[in-house]
């Protein structure tokens, strides 16, 4: 999803030469391979936005997967990007490697400060050593490898898988299914109490092109809106924008999560950049996507 937004927002770029590869092309657990990709293109920047990701279920169900996947393609690439002369380098973490009961909004120096949300343990634990072994380079080596911490993301090319999904498109799909089939009623997972932030992909990829333009960039820094609302809230404009009238329940005999995720985004507010995409208008352009692809049958349901 990033990496497709990335690509979108740098046709909007003239001078540079966009290199990208599938994991079909390059697996990025594999070190030689990785070697050989940097050793034959030798780009200048790299924005890092491969990883396993997932919903709660998802992460609470494979941690080892989720724990060496992610540092085996990160230690990979960071590593190859090094030795072959990469002088910027972007890698992405993320808000909820924040500890569990970060004080809200979250500023970027709680990282490391308390235990991590259990149910996302083991990604979290695989981020932050993506984002320390960036510092480690920068401070060691004087090159500019830093990373960003972006909130909950949303909008085209999401994944729709009914468990491995993240919430918000796991609602979009059920919602839209509800309607389709008539349901008279939806049951989300949870008490609907935890507050949430979003943000849309699109924005997102701008944030980044604004970071590498940086010269002296934090190590990290937090991309959001700086604006939460509850699950319940968004389960409700989700339905609106899918045209989904019926009732919406809640389910508390499932975990919630992290009980609220706000970034404090002022220190990308400072640098010059802030959000541009409403939530709802957001959600109706990722809508709009999604009834796109379940039409086509591309929709990523895995
Ligand atoms: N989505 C969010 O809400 C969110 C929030 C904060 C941070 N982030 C971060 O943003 C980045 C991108 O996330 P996303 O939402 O765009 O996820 P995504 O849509 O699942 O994209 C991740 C991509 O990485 C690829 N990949 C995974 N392991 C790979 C490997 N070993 N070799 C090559 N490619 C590999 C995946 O390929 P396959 O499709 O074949 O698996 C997928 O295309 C991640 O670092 C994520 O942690 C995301």
């Amino acid at each position: 999803m990033v990496g497709s937004a990335l690509l979108r927002r740098l046709q909007r770029e003239s001078n540079c030469r966009v290199i990208v590869r599938t994991r079909d092309e390059l697996n990025l657990e594999d070190r030689s391979a990785v070697s050989r990709f940097f050793h034959e293109e030798r780009p200048e920047a790299v924005i890092f936005a491969a990883a396993r990701v997932g919903g709660i279920q998802a992460n609470d169900s494979f941690p080892v997967e989720f724990l060496t996947e992610n540092l085996n393609a990160q230690l990979a690439t960071i590593g190859a990007a090094f030795e072959h002369g990469v002088r910027r380098f972007l890698f992405l973490g993320s808000t909820c490697i924040y500890p569990r009961l970060a004080t809200q909004p979250i500023t970027e120096n709680q990282l490391l400060t308390g235990p991590l949300e259990p149910t996302n343990e083991a990604y979290a634990l695989a981020k932050i050593c993506g984002l320390k072994l960036c510092q480690y380079y920068r401070r060691q080596y004087q090159v500019c490898f830093h990373s960003a911490m972006p909130t909950n993301l949303y909008g085209p090319g999401d994944n729709y898988h009914l468990q491995h999904s993240h919430v918000l498109p796991a609602l979009m799909r059920r919602l839209h299914d509800a309607r389709q089939a008539g349901q008279p009623e939806v049951t989300i997972w949870g008490t609907g109490a935890p507050r949430r932030e979003f943000l849309y992909v699109d924005d997102l990829a701008d944030a980044l092109l604004h970071l590498l333009t940086i010269d002296d960039p934090p190590d990290w820094v937090n991309v959001g809106t700086g604006e939460d609302q509850s699950i319940l809230e968004l389960t409700q404009l989700i339905a609106r924008v899918v045209g989904f009238e019926g009732e919406i329940r809640t389910d508390p005999s499932k975990p919630d999560g992290t009980p609220r995720k706000l970034t404090d985004i002022s220190q990308l507010r400072a640098s010059g950049w802030q959000p541009s995409t409403e939530l709802e208008q957001g959600i109706r352009l990722t809508y709009d996507d999604f009834k796109r692809r379940l039409a086509d049958g591309t929709l990523r349901m895995v």
